[in-house]
Order: C-alpha cells, then sequence, then structure tokens
C-alpha cells in the first residue's frame, strides 16, 4: 500500500514535472491524448484535429501573421486580443470617433468596419511531407548546398501538392529540419471589426502591468469573417456574407476553480527550448544584458520627454509600447533563466546525453555535438555581440539610424538592379515617410542618438568598429548631425531624394546622419555579418544533428515537442497560482475588485470608465459574476509564447472559458527553459469579455448569436 502511494506519487511527480510542450494537433493522438485525458480533459484528439469532420483546430484562425484568434458563431464572429486588433482599431479612430479611447460597438452587421490589409489564416490539413523535402539531400555534404536543395524542393512542392484553387500549401521544418510537415490553409481577407472596449478596459494596467500577475486587463476585440456567396474567400466587397464556419466555440460561463484542465489552440511564435547550456549562457551574460542597455537607455530618453510634452506622447506612446515590450521581457527572462539554474539544468541533460551517446555506440556520429557546440559558440560570442548591438542601436532604436539605413539600401539597391529599382524605390519612400515623420521628434531622437551612439562607441567589439567613428564624440556628432543633416525633417528628405539616381546618390553621401549609418552598416556588413553567417550555418547543422540524435536516443516515453514556429499547436495544463518569490503567493484568479484597487482618476495606464465603475457598485454582474464578484483574468501551466496571444482558452470540454494574452514576468524564460513551477500563461475570462460586450456596451445582438452555456439554476 505504501509502495503504491509513493509510486502513485512519483507518477503524479512526473505528470506535473513534464507539463509543457506545444504540440501538433495531428499527432497528439500518439504522444498526448492519454496525458491530457489523465489531466481530467473530456474530449479526444480526433476533436481537436481531423480531416473527415470538423474539429476544434476548425475555428482557429491565425489572425493577421502574428497573432490568434477564434471563431465564436456560426455567422463567422471572431474573438482576438485588443492588442492584436489594436492597430486596426487605431486606423478606424479620428478626433471624433476616437475608437481607442471610446471604445467601437457595431450593433448592427452594416455598421462593421473593413480593414484594408487585415487577413485571418485556417488550417485546411496537415501532412508529413519530410521524406519528399529531404529527396536528393543526402547525397550532398556542404551545409549551404544542402539548404539550397531544400529550398528548391519545398517551392516545388508547394506549387505541385494536391490543393483546391483557393487554397495555399506552406511546407515548414519542425525540430530543427528534421521534419517537414505540409500546411494546406485558406486566408479570409474580408475581416471586418465588430467590437473594441476603450483602452481603459482594454489595455488597463498598459506597460506598467505588461508581463505581471495580478493582471486586470480585458484585452479582447472582435472581429466578422466576411466570403464570397460560396463561402469561400474574397476580397472585401459589399455584397460579401458572413462566413460559415465548419466549427465554432460554444462558451462556458459555468466557472472554473485552481486544477481545472485547460487547453490553449494557437500559433506560437518562436521558442528555443534545445539550445546547449554554452548559448543559454551567451544569451545570459551577453546578448541580453547589451540589448536591454540599449532599450533601457532609450526608453529613459523617450518617458523623459513623453513626461513633459503631451504631443510627444502621443507621437511616441505606441513606439515605447512596443520598444518597452520585449525589454521587460528580456529583463524578465535573463533572471528567470538566473534563478531556475537553467544553464546548470541543461549542463546536466548534457552530460546524460553524452552517457547515452556513448551506451548507444554512437561516438563517431553524435559524440563532438557538444565540444562542437563550444568551439561555435565561443567563436561566434562577439559578432554575435556585435550583431544585436547593431540592429538594436542602429536599426530598432536611433530613428534616425533606422530611416538613413533606408537610404543606404536605396544605393545598394542602386548598384545591384540600377536605375529603375532606384526609382520605384525611392518613390515608395518617399510616399511612405509621410507616417515617420508624423510621429518623429528631432529633439527626442537627438538624445536617443547620443545615449546610443555612446553604447556603440563604448561596447562594440573594438575590432569591428569601423576606423571613420571610433574617436567620435557621441553628444558633438548628435548635435552636428541633428543641426545639418536633411534626414531630420520630411521637407528635407523629399529635397535630398529629388533629383535623377547620380545627383541623389551624390547628395545623399555628402549627408552627416548619412555618412554615419553607412560606416556603420559597411563596417558590419564587412567585418561581422559575413563570419557570423559562416559560423551561423555550422551551428544551425549541429543543432539539427543534436535534436536529430535527442530524438532518437530518449525513451519513446520522453515528450520531446518541436520549438515553435508559428504553426498551430496545442498546449494543456491546469489553472494554477505559483509563488513568485519567497514568501510570497499568487493566487490564481483576479476579480473586478482588483481593478478598483488599481484605479487612478484621469491616469493614461489605469483610469476605469465611469459605466464600469456603476456596474462595480451595482454588483450588476448577470450570468457572468461569480459569488458576487467578477473574474477578470486567469493563469495555468499552459506553455504559450509570442503569437498565442488571442488564442482560445478551452475547458475539458472544448468550450471557450477565455482568452491568452500575456505572460507571468518570472516565467518568460519559457522561451528558453520552461519550469512549471514559475512559467504560466495569462487568460482574461471569457466571463469578463461577455460582461463587457452586455452589460457595458448593451451589444445583445453579439451574444445573441453566441452559444453561451450557463451553470444550471438552483431554486
Ligand atoms: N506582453 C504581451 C505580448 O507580448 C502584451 C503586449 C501588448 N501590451 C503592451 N502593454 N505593450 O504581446
Ligand atoms: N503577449 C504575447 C503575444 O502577443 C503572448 C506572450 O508572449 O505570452 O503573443
Amino acid at each position: 500500500m505504501k509502495f503504491l502511494k509513493i509510486l502513485l506519487l512519483f507518477v503524479f511527480v512526473q505528470v506535473s514535472a513534464q507539463q509543457g510542450g506545444m504540440w501538433i494537433p495531428s499527432l497528439l493522438k500518439g504522444m498526448n491524448e492519454t496525458e491530457m485525458k489523465n489531466l481530467g480533459m473530456k474530449i479526444s484528439a480526433d476533436d481537436i484535429y481531423a480531416v473527415n469532420h470538423s474539429s476544434l483546430k476548425d475555428a482557429v484562425p491565425h489572425f493577421d501573421g502574428g497573432c490568434t484568434a477564434e471563431v465564436i458563431s456560426d455567422k463567422g464572429l471572431i474573438l482576438t486580443n485588443h492588442h492584436c486588433g489594436f492597430d486596426n482599431i487605431q486606423s478606424h479612430s479620428t478626433l471624433e470617433h476616437d475608437y481607442l479611447t471610446d471604445g467601437f460597438w457595431a450593433y448592427k452587421m452594416e455598421d462593421e468596419l473593413p480593414n484594408k490589409d487585415l487577413f485571418v489564416t485556417f488550417i485546411v490539413r496537415i501532412e508529413d511531407v519530410t521524406a519528399k523535402v529531404l529527396e536528393g539531400v543526402s547525397g550532398l555534404t556542404a551545409e549551404a548546398d544542402k539548404q539550397k536543395k531544400i529550398q528548391e524542393n519545398i517551392s516545388i512542392l508547394n506549387k505541385s501538392l494536391p490543393k483546391e484553387s483557393w487554397q495555399e500549401n506552406s511546407i515548414r521544418t519542425f525540430y530543427d529540419g528534421n521534419q517537414y510537415i505540409l500546411f494546406v490553409t485558406e486566408t479570409y481577407r474580408d475581416v471586418r471589426l465588430v467590437g473594441a472596449p476603450p483602452s481603459s478596459i482594454g489595455k488597463f494596467g498598459s506597460d506598467t502591468d505588461n508581463w505581471v500577475w495580478p493582471r486586470h486587463t480585458g484585452d479582447f476585440s472582435l472581429f466578422r469573417i466576411y466570403a464570397d456567396k460560396n463561402n469561400k474567400p474574397a476580397a472585401y466587397s459589399k455584397d460579401n456574407v458572413p462566413y460559415k464556419p465548419k466549427h465554432f466555440f460554444p462558451i462556458s460561463v459555468k466557472g472554473l476553480k485552481e486544477n481545472d484542465f485547460t487547453m490553449v489552440m494557437g500559433y506560437p511564435g518562436r521558442t528555443q527550448e534545445y539550445l546547449p547550456s554554452v548559448a543559454v549562457n551567451q544569451i545570459i551574460t551577453d546578448l541580453n544584458p547589451a540589448k536591454i542597455e540599449v532599450r533601457d537607455a532609450a526608453l529613459k530618453v523617450q518617458d523623459g520627454f513623453m513626461r513633459k510634452d503631451n504631443a510627444i506622447k502621443i507621437q511616441y506612446a505606441s513606439k515605447y509600447a512596443s520598444v518597452a515590450n520585449y525589454w521587460k521581457k528580456w529583463i524578465g527572462e535573463t533572471k528567470g533563466l538566473k534563478k531556475s539554474n537553467a544553464v546548470a539544468v541543461k549542463q546536466q541533460f548534457e552530460k546524460d546525453f553524452q552517457q547515452k551517446v556513448i551506451a548507444a555506440g554512437k561516438q563517431a556520429e553524435y559524440g563532438n555535438l557538444l565540444s562542437d557546440f563550444e568551439k561555435n559558440y565561443a567563436e561566434i560570442r562577439e559578432y554575435a555581440l556585435a550583431r544585436d548591438l547593431f540592429t538594436e542601436i542602429a536599426l530598432r532604436n536611433t530613428e534616425i539610424l533606422t530611416l538613413g539605413y533606408k537610404l543606404y539600401q536605396l544605393e545598394q539597391l542602386y548598384n545591384t538592379k540600377g536605375e529603375q529599382s532606384f526609382n520605384d524605390r525611392r518613390n515608395n519612400l518617399i510616399n511612405g515617410l509621410g507616417d515617420f515623420y508624423k510621429d518623429f521628434s528631432p529633439a527626442v531622437d537627438q538624445k536617443v542618438f547620443e545615449q546610443l551612439f555612446a553604447i556603440y562607441l563604448k561596447k562594440y567589439p573594438k575590432q569591428f568598429l569601423p576606423s571613420s567613428l571610433e574617436n567620435s564624440d557621441a553628444s558633438a556628432l548628435a548635435s552636428e548631425i541633428f543641426s545639418t543633416s536633411q534626414l531630420v525633417s520630411y521637407d528635407k528628405i523629399k529635397e535630398l531624394l529629388t533629383g535623377d539616381s547620380k545627383t541623389v546618390l551624390e547628395k545623399i553621401n555628402k549627408d552627416s546622419g548619412f555618412k554615419v549609418i553607412k560606416a556603420m552598416a559597411d563596417g558590419y556588413l564587412k567585418s561581422v555579418a559575413p563570419k557570423y553567417d559562416e559560423i551561423n550555418l555550422r551551428n544551425i547543422a549541429t543543432q539539427r544533428t543534436y535534436m536529430k540524435a535527442i530524438l532518437e536516443l530518449s525513451p519513446k516515453s520522453a515528450r520531446i515537442f518541436p520549438d515553435a514556429n508559428s504553426t498551430l499547436r496545442v498546449t494543456y495544463g491546469k489553472i494554477k497560482g505559483y509563488k513568485p518569490s519567497d514568501a510570497v503567493v499568487y493566487e490564481p484568479f483576479t476579480y473586478l475588485d482588483g481593478v478598483m484597487e488599481k484605479y487612478i482618476p484621469g491616469d493614461y495606464e489605469f483610469d476605469v470608465p465611469k459605466k464600469l465603475i456603476d456596474l462595480y457598485n451595482a454588483k450588476d454582474y448577470g450570468i457572468y459574476g461569480s459569488k458576487g464578484k467578477m473574474p477578470v483574468a486567469f493563469i495555468a501551466t499552459n506553455h504559450t509564447t509570442g503569437g498565442n496571444s488571442g488564442s482560445p482558452a478551452l475547458d475539458a470540454n472544448g468550450h471557450l472559458i477565455g482568452l491568452n494574452f500575456d505572460r507571468v514576468w518570472e516565467g518568460t524564460m519559457s522561451d528558453i527553459y520552461y519550469s512549471p513551477d514559475i512559467c504560466r500563461n495569462i487568460m482574461v475570462d471569457i466571463r469578463y469579455v461577455l460582461f463587457i460586450v452586455d452589460k457595458f456596451a448593451g451589444a445583445d445582438n453579439l451574444i445573441k448569436e453566441m452559444k453561451i452555456i450557463a451553470p444550471k439554476k438552483k431554486n
């Protein structure tokens, strides 16, 4: 009996320790179904993914190539995050109709707003095509030749594999090139805005609360997919009709509790779970700190200006938020990797791996992988650092340099493709730059330049610093550029770009701002990029063989999932709180009471709309409340990453219970090392979404479309 208990305990620890992973929906049956059922799931793998009948996957489109959405009515209504719909909500906003500030609700279908470039993509079918992709590759020896052959095969197969005329084939690599999978997809391009709460709900807490638990953000927006008369994809037309989905999610408002099974389906972008310890160490000690330092400096400058000047705040709010998002993530990631001893965990894994290689008699094939990694990562260190610094300083955070780089590319284009290409690009550039200058403040960027260029001079590996720049003074150079360069205003740059190619190139080469970015870029492309690419190619090959070996030498029971690659995945776990640090315990649910606790009247991050305060005071929560309180958000052990925003959170029956939108700060390392102790995804509770749509916005037209499963009334 005691033995059995210990055994059970052991099995339990194994299961919970093993959670995490982003799984391929078509392979759940063999790999995950049993574990999912043990965790509480009541539906089958076949209900999640099937080709011959409708299944959950038919209700989960990729949203605009970067987020996830889910279908929630038989009239093509979809739900995604407010931050995923943000650009579209913004694009319809004017001073008279400020939908970002006030929210937007279509009370009739005629009022729904078309969006020019927005699209959603459904998966029709998933198929393994590894053998076809690798045909003729094994005979080649050079890595570059292998890659070329693979790319050729993929482009031929994408065209030749069977599909309907309105569909697309897309072949993607899994397990670092050890498996290739075909996705047959359908893309709908008439997607209209249906509803969005005011930012004081949809973006409540903004940057201060970003990546943070406890969270109180109603991060959702609603759209509708339109199709032609045959329910097929079609460009926008007023004659299009609401899309009839193969499946849509029933919504459960029955309530949630800790340890309930949850599952998240969506399109996670990128993870690196199988990096060797040397690579993780490099991220912790060299690369993340460098990137954080650059962004830290840029954000401090912008914040200083934004606090003093309202016009600058409007110009920089969105740029600031996007730079701050990964700045904050990298800080959390670095801390988490250190705290969880990720490097030591990986080293132990590598020790065991090496022993398995010996036990299997595979030294010849796999014996040198780890030492190869060590050599490669030591060799690439300075190049990788230079690459990250160049990218962050010149291409991402100093606006005048980022802009200058576009002119640099224009010059390159002229050198390789000639006059016609030059003219086309120049005209495009001029047209596109209006938007850039609308939100550009030379005063802000001069200070950013000064700070970031100083980091460049100090931190960029000395051997790669262009000689024309190495003795410059950041602050003197900043004043020179911002008083003489034509890049600082729209009128001046238009003048700079006027004339035939020869004249324009002569003029830009005399410009003080252009000279700096040209020296930086030339130096980078000559002394860093080629060597970086060469070592990186070796690393890619080593990583592929390492992954192959891990798959081959691990026991059948080991759960080895492929890294995220923006394809549809399923992850599952349980609703659970966590303990971020000594003496601190976080509960898994937040409530509207917490919104009111954070409320700062008039604040741009923590203001609360009056109507919501009234509903709170009246406790007018309808069927959405629970024990007199209004649930807002919850966390669980689902393994998610960027791209999972907007993903449906489902219960054991496959009913919608929430909408994924973030992760907890202490667990953002999950892209590199997932620890079930500390990694949690954050979801907005579907009851909060419905409460806002119904009680706050009064949009019962939308509520009526949905299939809502409410608890049975007790009399
Ligand atoms: N951290 C979340 C994600 O990576 C939300 C980002 C949007 N919100 C913000 N305050 N920037 O996308
Ligand atoms: N907020 C992220 C997204 O937009 C999700 C995450 O990184 O957890 O996809």
